[in-house]
């Protein structure tokens, strides 16, 4: 494992008992994943990646089939012993795996589904290449993630100050369809609002999300306080959901 892959996995793991409590974005991301889902869903093998603490693993299971199997995998352990702590089904199992070198002696899964888990690969077109073998004929990808315009306020607030925050670039709809020819991305927005620029950083904590991008130096205290003045109070933050939905040629 790659050193910022081991730091992202030890503050996810370090957030998974506080991650819930932060979530809100990623309920609303996980609902509407379901919804687009539809009713009834014709698939027997799922596999779930970045499943943290079982938020759409939960709504999955609702809706499956009886004779359905979901495999929900994260990178990290205490993710996955929190998730298997709360969720008990037949039809679940649970593994810790990097999504981007996927260690399964199975595949032919007719849903490969995750939810705000791949802004965090490195490679992201390689892994989704890599993720169609793993999928059956006519199989479907979902995928949803970070588009560019996220936290857009807290990059705006750094670039008054003349400073760059240590959020990554994330892709706009375009770039993300390029990545895996043949995908079709939708894009969706909303704003959450925070007390202030410290609630806002706070709840990326709580939710294990706080990693910054390769490379970046964290400012001296006064500098970021500056920042998170200019902030305001309260303050609406954006969240620009990109999702990617793939079908795999097949019957
Ligand atoms: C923001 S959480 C989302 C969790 C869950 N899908 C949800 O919607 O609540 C991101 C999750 O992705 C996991 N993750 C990050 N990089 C990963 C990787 N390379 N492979 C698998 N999981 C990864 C983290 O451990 C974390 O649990």
């Amino acid at each position: 494992m790659t050193t910022r892959k081991g730091t992202i996995a030890a503050a996810f793991s370090a957030a998974a008992t506080s991650y819930e409590s932060a979530a809100e974005a990623q309920r609303r991301v996980a609902d509407s994943l379901i919804m687009r889902l539809g009713m009834p869903v014709p698939v027997r093998r799922v596999l779930e990646l970045g499943c943290g603490t079982g938020l759409l693993s939960r709504r999955l299971l609702a809706i499956l089939p009886e004779d359905a199997s979901l495999l929900a995998t994260d990178l990290s352990p205490a993710m996955i012993a929190t998730a298997s702590a709360s969720l008990a089904d037949p039809r679940l199992g649970f593994a810790v795996m990097d999504a981007e070198a996927p260690a399964l002696a199975e595949s032919g899964f007719d849903l490969v589904i995750s939810s705000l888990a791949a802004q965090w690969f490195a490679d992201l077109p390689a892994t989704l290449q890599r993720l169609t073998d793993l999928m059956a004929p006519g199989g479907r990808m979902l995928i949803a993630t970070l588009g560019s315009e996220t936290f857009g306020q807290w990059r705006q607030a750094h670039r008054n100050a003349g400073e760059e925050s240590g959020i990554p670039a994330y892709p706009d709809a375009a770039a993300l369809a390029a990545m895996l020819p043949g995908s079709r991305v939708d894009t969706s927005a909303f704003t959450l609002d925070y007390a202030d620029a410290r609630a806002f950083l706070n709840s990326l904590s709580a939710l294990g999300a706080a990693t910054p991008k390769p490379g970046h130096r964290p400012l001296p205290p006064g500098r970021l306080r500056r920042i998170m003045a200019g902030l305001g109070s309260p303050c609406a933050i954006t969240w620009d959901i990109l999702t990617l939905d793939y079908r795999k040629d097949g019957p």
